[in-house]
C-alpha cells in the first residue's frame, strides 16, 4: 500500500479534464487500492484521479461507510438543493459554503468494471458530485461568490509555500486513529474530498 503525492491548487492537472477509462485494468486497480489508501491517510472522505496527477476518469468515496470505487461516473438524476461547507484535499485548510443539489443518481463503473447506480443523498451526494466536478476540471472553490472566492484565494495564497512543488505529501499509517472519525466528518459536513 502506497500513498501518493497529493496535488494541490495551481497545478495545472486539476483544471484538465479526465479521459474515459476503456478497460479495468490490474493497473487501474492498483491506482483505485493505492488512491484509497492516498485518500485515508489524508483523513479525506474522497479523492478523484487529478489529485493525484491522473488523467482517468476515476474516483474514490468513503463517506461513513459507504464505500465506492467510481469509474466513469455520471449523474444522472439532480434533486432538491442544500448549502454545506466543503473542503478539498487539494486545497487544504481552505472552507466554504457550496449548494449543490441534494439528493443524485450517479451511474459509473465499479473496480470489476461492472456498471451499477447509486442513489446518495446528503452528505455522500455532495462528496460525489464535488469528485465528479474534478473529474472535469472544477473546484469547490467555483462555486464561491466572488467576493468569497476572493477571500478563499488569498488564504491560499499565504498556506501554498508549504506545499513546494504543489505537492501535498500524506503518509500511509500516520492518520488519527479516531473512533469518531467518520462522526466528526459528517457532524461538520466538512469532509475535506
Ligand atoms: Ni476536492
Amino acid at each position: 500500500m502506497k500513498a501518493l503525492d497529493i496535488r494541490v491548487l495551481g497545478d495545472p492537472i486539476l483544471r484538465t479534464d479526465t479521459q474515459p477509462v476503456a478497460e479495468v485494468t490490474p493497473e487501474l486497480r492498483q491506482l483505485i487500492a493505492d488512491m484509497f489508501t492516498t485518500m485515508y491517510a489524508a483523513e479525506g472522505i474522497g479523492l478523484a484521479a487529478p489529485q493525484v496527477g491522473r488523467t482517468e476518469r476515476l474516483a474514490v468515496v468513503d463517506v461513513e461507510g459507504a464505500r465506492y470505487a467510481l469509474i466513469n461516473p455520471e449523474i444522472v438524476t439532480r434533486e432538491g438543493s442544500a448549502r454545506a461547507e466543503e473542503g478539498c484535499l487539494s486545497i487544504p485548510e481552505v472552507f466554504g459554503e457550496v449548494e449543490r443539489p441534494q439528493r443524485i443518481v450517479v451511474r459509473a463503473l465499479d473496480a470489476d468494471g461492472k456498471p451499477f447506480e447509486l442513489a446518495a443523498d446528503e452528505l455522500l451526494a455532495r462528496c460525489i458530485q464535488h469528485e465528479v466536478d474534478h473529474l472535469h476540471g472544477k473546484l469547490f472553490v467555483d462555486y464561491l461568490s466572488v467576493f468569497k472566492r476572493r477571500s478563499a484565494l488569498s488564504q491560499w495564497d499565504k498556506l501554498k509555500g508549504d506545499y513546494p512543488g504543489l505537492i501535498r505529501k500524506v503518509v500511509a499509517g500516520m492518520e488519527k486513529k479516531s473512533k469518531s472519525r467518520s462522526a466528526e466528518h459528517s457532524a461538520t459536513a466538512a469532509g475535506e474530498v
